[in-house]
């Protein structure tokens, strides 16, 4: 039997739409990217807790040159406005401060970066799971409820000293 056939202008007029329709998807993939690119890197913009952080732009910094920022002395800060915000270094294999102080019942903005390479952030008992990368700052804001003492790992392989790196979070009262 003879295969039907589609007139040639009827041909070209389907290949315009689908055409068309491509170009839709690849404009909608292009945006909805674009839109999480923005969403995703806003707060880093922001600084997380609402403050600049010396040395830091838009999430990034030098991590040969952590002199140059707050991770030069690690540990718990009072912002002039009462807000709390800790830095944390990872570093092989280490973390510092070797042991970080915070308060119970108060938002404590974290940000942790890596001296060196990939690192883990993990304190246990809780959400709190950052990855520590070197020349990135991960910010997050966190309240412990009760007081107690929390184990913190690297939890990404980063080499021999890899399971010396354990540390301690002491929530007081
Ligand atoms: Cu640091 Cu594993």
């Amino acid at each position: 039997a003879p295969v039907p056939r589609l007139e040639h202008h009827t041909l070209e007029r389907i290949e315009t739409v689908w055409f068309g329709i491509a170009v839709a998807m690849a404009v909608l993939l292009f945006a909805s990217v674009l839109a999480s690119f923005v969403s995703g890197t806003y707060p880093a913009l922001k600084g997380e807790g609402g403050h600049h952080i010396t040395g830091v732009e838009n999430g990034r910094l030098d991590p040969r040159n952590l002199a140059a920022t707050p991770f030069a002395k690690p540990g718990l800060r009072e912002n002039p406005d009462g807000s709390l915000e800790a830095f944390v270094v990872a570093r092989a294999f280490a973390f510092e401060p070797a042991v970080l102080r915070v308060p119970a019942g108060r938002p404590i903005t974290f940000h942790v970066t890596s001296a060196d390479v990939l690192h883990g952030y993990q304190v246990e008992g809780t959400n709190i799971n950052a990855t520590a990368m070197p020349g990135q700052v991960a910010s997050f804001t966190t309240t412990f409820r009760q007081p107690g003492e929390l184990d913190t790992i690297c939890n990404e392989y980063c080499g021999v000293g890899h399971h010396n790196m354990i540390t301690r979070v002491i929530v007081e009262a």
